[in-house]
């Protein structure tokens, strides 16, 4: 009924299909629809194939999302519901995206609890069950008023007064346990403030960083809700991304700990203001500190990163005025403001 040469092409496709996925790791990002989600789900398809990543959450994808790839409906409560995503998609690696950010999270503490280390705990069980690589992305958040601050390093006291912080140091601590007690292969970044232009912050304190751009061109001014001399470290979304992917495929042997900070730039929004009047002169900045305010206080002005860049030569490629040129670019390009 078929040809050899069709049956041949046939085999041959599958083959290739095999090699192809023995090659690369099939991956579920959850908590995928927002800030780092979207850039992550569309660079981990460029790398190792579009069919070989799963993206889930509990959010309507819009089209053009759907249109990248697989996407799922999953929530990190439901243990049954993620379970089954790893099982019928052979899941590889396990990226954990999901939780309330700072502002938010003091806004709904329950909601912080259970989302934030109810899910955590069913991601570490079934990363332990399936045997998945995971990684579980932490903060400067995870940092107090009793941290150092400028700098902070990997390794210092750690008491964090948001929910947000302290399920954080929940998840590193779990973490580092489950590596430690059952093998799993858990890796995890404290980032700073994620810069990006084309994806939505989701309720962190840092969100600053993202809104002034939008109002330097919507109405030439800007309101911040922290005051000008506020130090904090921050990252463009590019070099973020290729964190995730660094920690991801570096070997075994590289990582002397598993849980790293990783740093790109630190500024204040007078120092922000200043770049940003480089681009538009007439860009007027005025400050009404709210509660926002008390936590940024309480985070690291500094992050130490020197361990990442010596172990897997972490280097970050976007200081302060690249950032502000990446983000007008983008925002005027696409009128995305
Ligand atoms: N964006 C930053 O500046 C930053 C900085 C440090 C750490 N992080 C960490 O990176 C991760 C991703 O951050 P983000 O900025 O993309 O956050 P985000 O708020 O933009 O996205 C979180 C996603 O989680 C989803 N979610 C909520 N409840 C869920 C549930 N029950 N089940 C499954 N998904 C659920 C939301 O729908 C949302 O799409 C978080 O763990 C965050 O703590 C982010």
């Amino acid at each position: 009924m078929f040809s050899k040469s069709l049956i041949r092409q046939f085999a041959l496709t599958i083959h290739r299909r095999q090699l192809h996925d023995k090659a690369h790791p099939r991956i579920l990002i959850t908590g995928g629809c927002g800030q780092l989600g979207v850039p992550l789900a569309k660079r981990l398809r460029q790398l190792y194939g579009t069919e070989n990543v799963v993206l889930s959450d509990i959010v309507r994808p819009s089209d053009e999302l759907l249109r990248q790839g697989t996407y799922r409906y999953a929530d990190v409560m439901d243990v049954k519901q993620v379970q089954e995503l790893l099982v019928n998609n052979q899941i590889d690696w396990l990226i954990h995206l999901s939780a309330l950010l700072s502002a938010v999270g003091e806004r709904d503490v329950p909601l912080a609890m259970k989302l934030n280390i109810e899910g955590t705990h069913n991601i570490l069980e079934l990363a332990r069950k399936y045997k998945c690589r995971l990684f579980i992305p932490s903060t400067i958040g995870a940092f107090g008023p009793e941290s150092p601050r400028n700098p902070t390093p990997d390794f210092c006291i750690q008491r964090p007064r948001t929910i947000y912080g302290v399920s954080k140091v929940h998840a590193e601590l779990l973490g580092e346990y489950f590596f430690h007690r059952y093998g799993v292969d858990f890796r995890c970044l404290r980032f700073p403030g994620i810069i990006s232009a084309d994806t939505k912050p989701g309720g962190g304190t840092t969100d600053y960083a993202i809104e002034i751009f939008h109002e330097a061109l919507k109405a030439g001014a800007y309101k911040c809700y922290l005051r000008g001399n506020t130090r904090l470290p921050m990252m463009w979304i590019d070099d973020c991304i290729q964190s995730i992917v660094d920690i991801m495929e570096a070997p075994d042997s590289k990582l002397k700990q598993r849980t790293y900070n990783v740093s790109a730039m630190s500024f204040t929004p007078d120092e922000l203001t200043k770049a940003i009047q480089k681009y538009k002169p007439n860009f007027k900045i005025s400050y009404q500190p709210d509660d926002r305010q008390k936590i940024a206080d309480s985070w690291p002005e500094v992050f130490d990163d020197h361990n990442a860049r010596e172990h897997w030569k972490w280097n970050p490629k976007v200081d302060l005025d690249g950032l502000v040129q990446r983000m007008f670019e983008y925002l005027e390009k696409h009128k995305n403001f």
